[in-house]
């Protein structure tokens, strides 16, 4: 799969013909001032939860590309008041068959208000499985026993987790969850992007390293392909 980085905790994964887009957020990061999001078009739009670090732009980029936005309940109606038409809702521990693949809404250990201080349901994850591959993407949550259920039905090829610390779990934490979710392939999301969440790049890689993993820290604009 064909993994973009747009910054903070915003990918794109491609499968095959169809893109997926999680938790846009670039117009208002400074380290993403390169990325036109005029430019994203994606299929999907997955959203983990509410907070304005993941959701700035799903707005503008879900009417631009006619794209379906997948989240919980509660945000997905907040969309439809935004004139967002096509939307999928979903709550912890659904699944469902899309065309590109499997979602399921996993828990994550967080909050997830709106900007405008609407209740934003509970934060969440999504685990992805597809013809070319499975992959988790953890959204902004803490190290949780949680994690231990997503091997139980899916093997993963990747999984996307934040390590940034302070409003999430940080490098030592994502190791363990590496762990517990049985996967050795694990791509950086929540970090350097505010004061708070710096971090140690080389320090980071070396800790997964260790542990006979891979730490993937994609630059801002990069694409991989990623098995
Ligand atoms: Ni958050
Ligand atoms: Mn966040």
């Amino acid at each position: 799969m064909k993994v973009t980085y747009f910054g903070h905790a915003c990918f794109q994964v491609e499968i095959g013909e169809t893109k997926l887009l999680f938790d846009p957020f670039i117009s208002p990061n400074e380290l993403a001032k390169e990325i036109d999001i005029k430019a994203i078009m994606p299929d999907y739009i997955l959203i983990s939860h509410g907070h304005e670090d993941h959701i700035f732009d799903a707005e503008a980029i879900a009417k631009q590309a006619g794209a379906t936005l997948i989240s919980n309940f509660e945000i997905t109606s907040w969309f439809n008041k935004k004139g967002v038409t096509k939307t999928h809702p979903m709550n912890h521990g659904g699944s469902w068959n899309f065309d590109f693949g499997k979602v399921k809404y996993v828990n994550a250990v967080h909050s997830s208000s709106l900007p405008d201080g609407s209740y934003g349901g509970n934060p969440g994850g999504f685990v992805v499985e597809s013809k070319e591959g499975n992959f988790y993407y953890a959204g902004d949550t803490a190290l949780t026993f949680d994690m231990k259920l997503i091997p139980r039905f899916t093997n993963l090829n990747f999984a996307i987790l934040p390590i940034g610390d302070n409003f999430t779990m940080d490098v030592d934490e994502a190791v363990i969850a590496s762990d517990f979710i049985d996967c050795k392939q694990i791509v950086g999301m929540h970090y350097d992007t505010f004061g708070f969440i710096e971090i140690n790049h080389n320090e980071a890689k070396e800790k997964f390293s260790k542990k006979e993993k891979e730490l993937l820290l994609l630059k801002i604009g990069q694409t991989q392909d990623i098995k």
